[in-house]
């Protein structure tokens, strides 16, 4: 019996040591000490040992088996050790770590960030309305006559409850002044609808930014230094900026604002950015009918507007083509501010 104990130990230490994968280990595990293991087996022996021998026996038994499952962990550990090094083969943990990739505002954000930066540090404040508007808002209360084109079904998003899409952000300047007797100096970012035909230059939706300034003695030549300053802050100090007549319902005198453009390997141009003009009296007087009062009779107060659309402005700004880049997200198009 003991030399049949060290023989099985010694072969079973010899196979282990020769295991060189958890599979061949495994196998020799069971094979050792399974059910029907060699030193199970040997071990259920020891019914027929005589009775003085037991004690020696069933010491070596129990040092063959702790023999054996030493091997055992100590080979496991090997293996291991063995795997976690084949896993960090071939990876330079010295390496500087990949750089992540950032995301960035996109170009209507950025220039928008930019016009309310100006306009705020000339005493702007930021004015909100409704982009789902009733005539009255978007068009009465701006002198807008019944039969003017703008209001015509095929120019202005309607609803069947008679409500519609504002076509202007000019909007925000009445409920403000319903809201807030003067003086008033606001600027109203926000969507404008159109039914305008998709093409490289209009989108049924589009930015714009609006001001308003009124208070006593508030003049032409307010308006023309607050926007050339901010024309000239949004393109550059030597930008030049004109002031070409024009037509508003809503404003008298009325004007369109170009800036000349120099861009690179092109002959200079001038190019329309706003449109503005002197609040007209009309305007005016529905409001203070609206708010059965007179603060803004136009006795007491005068004032001037101004509206533009900021995507025009980021195509100018950027030499964008195309319109329609600023709304289809297009990463190869998007990274380029990044
Ligand atoms: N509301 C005009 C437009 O959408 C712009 C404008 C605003 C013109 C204020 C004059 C004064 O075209």
């Amino acid at each position: 019996m003991k030399e049949k104990i060290d023989a099985i130990q010694a072969e079973a230490l010899a196979r282990l040591a020769t295991a060189d994968d958890t599979r061949a280990l495994e196998d020799a595990r069971v094979a050792i000490l399974g059910k029907k293991g060699s030193l199970t087996e040997i071990s259920a022996g020891m019914r027929d040992v005589p009775k003085e021998q037991k004690a020696e026996i069933g010491q070596l038994l129990n040092t063959a088996r702790n023999a054996i499952t030493a091997a055992i962990e100590s080979k496991q550990a090997e293996l291991q050790a063995a795997a976690d090094a084949k896993a960090l083969a071939g990876i330079d943990l010295t390496l500087p770590a990949r750089a992540l990739s950032h995301g960035s505002l996109h170009p209507l954000t950025l220039i928008r960030h930019q016009a309310i930066e100006v306009l705020r540090r000339m005493g702007f404040a930021l004015a909100d309305g409704p982009e789902i508007e009733d005539e009255f808002h978007c068009f009465d209360a701006l002198n807008t006559p019944a039969d003017h084109p703008a209001r015509n079904e095929k120019d202005t998003f309607y609803f069947d409850s008679g409500k519609l899409l504002r076509t202007h952000t000019s909007s925000v300047q009445i409920r403000t002044m319903e809201a807030q007797a003067p003086p008033v100096r606001i600027i109203a970012p926000g969507s404008a609808y159109r039914r305008d035909e998709i093409d490289a230059t209009h989108l049924s939706v589009f930015n714009q930014l609006e001001g308003l300034y009124v208070d006593r003695d508030v003049s032409l030549g307010d308006l023309k230094g607050t926007l050339e300053y901010f024309f000239r802050e949004m393109f550059g100090s030597e930008t030049e900026v004109r002031f070409r007549p024009h037509f508003f319902p809503f404003t008298e005198p009325s004007f369109e604002i170009d800036v000349k453009l120099h861009a690179k390997g092109q002959a200079p141009k001038w190019i329309e950015v706003a449109g503005c003009g002197m609040v007209d009296p009309a305007v005016f007087a529905a409001i203070d009918a609206k708010r059965s009062d007179s603060s803004f009779s136009p006795d007491q107060v005068t004032g001037f507007a101004f509206g533009m659309g900021l995507d025009r402005l980021a195509m100018i700004r950027w030499g964008i083509k195309d319109i329609r880049l600023l709304i289809e997200n297009d990463i190869r198009f998007l990274k380029q501010f990044a």
